[in-house]
């Protein structure tokens, strides 16, 4: 095995997820826990979480590095995801990732979690690379940005309230939808009509222009609300059951609208027709159809299989790796930060 071996942690939320990658970003090893004590309340409960991540992680690394075939003491180096998250959940991750190093006398490379989004499309596919248009989508972040290369992303337009996936699972939870709702509502919005309900698509405006902050930002709760006055309507009329499907269509539509064309306007400004999607929602059917169909002949949409589009620890091992490279890892804060700043972000306008 050539190159340094790496160990991705992430406990952001409500994944326990460990990897082992090689020196040529193969993944050797990698579990995936979801925490399913969750759904009983509708929601991700932190406290929860973070004792779920505590009871089960270190199962979790050891059957990660049984399928790598690998002792931890052949681990060079151990990244984990330092923030954005919930608190209780990151410190798992980052105490026992911060153990683990310094007992191994390696490196312990602190990840921002959505940078490892943005390279968990990397991990299958060799086209994953920059200058590419990225959409991130996921429960908490939804961030438009412009990547020229490896660790300089310009920001162009993010969501001033919900974050897309946040969108999907209040909207599955008004249609009696199990959590994450994401799925489920895709699920359930195949049988219905996408056209039935006329949704508002929210900061999708014929008189917005580029260079202010309208052109690329978003919106999705006043989304969520249009969809609760069509669905009490609903009721009112005994139509919910029947209708369930239709309105389930119309809200993924309106969404999909709104990000394929705030990312088409991006596609266009920076002539760059290549379009890397992460985070949970990019695993959306109808997400990847559209974006694939109106990016047009010459387009490419460039995103991982589903179950890497979900947080994960290859992604974060991915990511951990760009930086023990390049030597930034170290000058990273190495503590739990759910504020955690973006490393190498910065606004278009700045
Ligand atoms: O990236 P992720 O696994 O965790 C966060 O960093 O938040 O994203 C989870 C989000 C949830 O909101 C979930 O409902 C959504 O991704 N999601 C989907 C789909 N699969 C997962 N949303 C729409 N369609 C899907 N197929
Ligand atoms: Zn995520």
């Amino acid at each position: 095995m050539n190159g340094p071996l790496v160990l991705g942690v992430e406990t952001s939320c409500d994944e326990t997820s460990v990897a082992v990658l090689d020196g040529e970003h193969r993944i050797l090893g990698h579990v995936i826990l979801s925490q399913d004590v969750h759904e009983v309340y509708g929601g991700v409960v932190p406290e929860l979480a973070a004792r779920q991540h505590l009871a089960h992680l270190d199962r979790v690394v050891d059957r990660a590095l049984d399928d790598a075939g690998v002792g931890l003491d052949a681990i060079d180096a151990v990244a984990a995801t330092a923030g954005p998250g919930l608190v209780g959940a990151l410190l798992v991750g980052v105490g026992w990732a911060r153990a683990a190093a310094r007992a191994l006398g390696v490196p312990f490379v602190p990840v921002h979690h959505m940078e490892a989004h943005l390279f968990a499309p990397s991990l299958e596919s060799t086209e994953a690379e920059p200058p590419f248009v990225a959409l991130l989508v996921s429960g908490g972040h939804t961030l438009l940005l412009y990547v020229s290369e490896w660790g300089r992303y310009e920001l162009l337009g993010e969501t001033r309230d919900d974050a897309a996936g946040e969108a999907f699972d209040k909207v599955a939870k008004l249609l009696g939808l199990p959590y994450p709702g994401g799925r489920p509502l895709s699920d359930l919005a195949q049988s219905g009509d996408p056209t039935a309900f006329r949704l508002p698509r929210p900061m999708l405006r014929r008189d917005q222009r580029p260079g202010t902050p309208a052109w690329y930002d978003m919106s999705f709760s006043g989304l969520k609300t249009a969809v609760l006055l069509a669905l009490r309507e609903l009721e009112a009329e005994g139509e919910f059951e029947a209708r369930r499907a239709d309105l389930a269509a119309s809200f993924e539509a309106a969404v999909v609208d709104v990000l394929v064309s705030k990312t088409l306007r991006a596609v266009e400004e920076r002539g760059c027709r290549r379009v890397l999607m992460g985070g949970g929602v990019s695993a959306n059917r109808r997400l990847r159809a559209e974006m694939a169909v109106r990016l047009g002949d010459g387009g490419r949409v460039i995103v991982s299989s589903p179950r890497l589009a979900m947080d994960n620890g290859a992604m974060v091992a991915r990511a951990g790796r760009f930086h023990l490279d390049r030597g930034s890892g170290a000058r990273a804060e190495p503590h739990a930060r759910p504020d955690l700043p973006f490393p190498g972000l910065r606004r278009a306008a700045d």
